[in-house]
């Protein structure tokens, strides 16, 4: 760690904030580059929102990230909010500009899209339809960077179908049909996909299991699951037995990080082995699960 008079900030607001990868992830990348910056926890209250968010050019920061409760509320804080960040209706990272006004993105579109090309190279828009389990804040990054690639038609799966509703009003894009489907329709909906997305918390430690019948699902089609604690979740695991290409979601966690890193420090980074391993060491996990 190098730390003079010039050293550049930036952290996570969250409340709570202690749980967040982000700060081994950012640092890995400062001590890789050696470079002369910090990024640190910031636990901030939501009635102090505003009030850390424009303390943040005073205090010498280039930036934050935004985790739970924030990234609904700063969209109405900061000074310019990017065109894709309101159309999701979340913001995950903030860059401070040189006069001190506040910008705010959504860099979770680029990390899926970022972490699908890097694992599943051979996926294309054009595989079929993609079909997503879940319509909460990640299934709206999701659905977003699906139409992005231009992706003819997707199949939103939920248990809250006015929720999924919402999400298909808010993104509507001429080139992209969303169908809504019930959780009870999550197996047949997979007929004639090339492409199954979890983005449900559903699988991860302490939750319970997805309950999915992949049978209906087509060889070729890629399996993506958001959950990484497991890094392998149950999905994963017999979407990889019955041969599909499989996509786990730390990759997501940490492309998603890249474009803050870049602004705010200035040099771009990269998604390698050995930061995959630096995180997941954080996690508890090893680097003994497959990939
Ligand atoms: P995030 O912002 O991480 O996406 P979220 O907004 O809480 O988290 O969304 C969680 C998603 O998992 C929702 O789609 C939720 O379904 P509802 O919209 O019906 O709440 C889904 N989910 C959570 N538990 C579930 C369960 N037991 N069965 C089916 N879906 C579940």
């Amino acid at each position: 760690m190098r730390i003079t008079g010039r050293t550049r900030l930036a952290g996570i607001m969250g409340w709570p904030v202690t749980h967040s990868r982000s700060p081994a992830l950012h640092n890995f990348w400062i001590d890789e580059h050696g470079i002369d910056g910090a990024y640190v926890p910031l636990p901030v209250a939501p009635e102090h929102l505003a009030q850390a968010l424009r303390a943040l050019p005073t205090l010498g920061f280039r930036g934050c990230n935004l985790t739970l409760p924030h990234k609904q509320a700063a969209l109405a804080i900061v000074d310019r909010v990017e065109p894709l960040a309101r159309r999701i209706g979340a913001m995950n990272t903030v860059i401070v500009a040189p006069d001190g006004s506040l910008e705010g993105r959504n860099t979770d579109v680029f990390g899926f899209r970022e972490n699908l090309r890097e694992r599943a190279p051979d996926w294309s828009a054009s595989a079929g339809p993609a079909v997503v389990l879940g319509a909460g804040g990640a299934a709206r990054a999701i659905v977003a960077a699906l139409i992005e690639a231009r992706v003819e038609e997707i199949r939103l799966v939920n248990r809250t179908l006015a929720r999924a509703e919402r999400l298909a009003r808010d993104l509507a894009a001429p080139a992209t049909r969303i169908t809504i489907h019930p959780w009870s329709e999550r197996d047949a909906a997979q007929r004639e996909a090339g492409l199954l997305v979890n983005t449900t918390s559903l699988g991860m430690t302490g939750e319970p299991e997805l309950d999915i019948d992949l049978t209906p699902l087509p060889l070729p089609a890629v399996v993506v699951d958001i959950v990484y604690v497991p890094l392998e979740t149950t999905l994963l695991a017999v979407a990889r037995k019955r041969g599909h290409p499989t996509v786990d979601g730390l990759g997501m966690l940490l492309h998603q990080g890249r474009p803050g890193f870049e602004a705010w420090f200035g040099r771009p980074v990269q998604v390698t082995r050995e930061l995959r391993a630096a995180v997941l060491t954080t996690l508890g996990a090893t680097m003994s699960a497959p990939r």
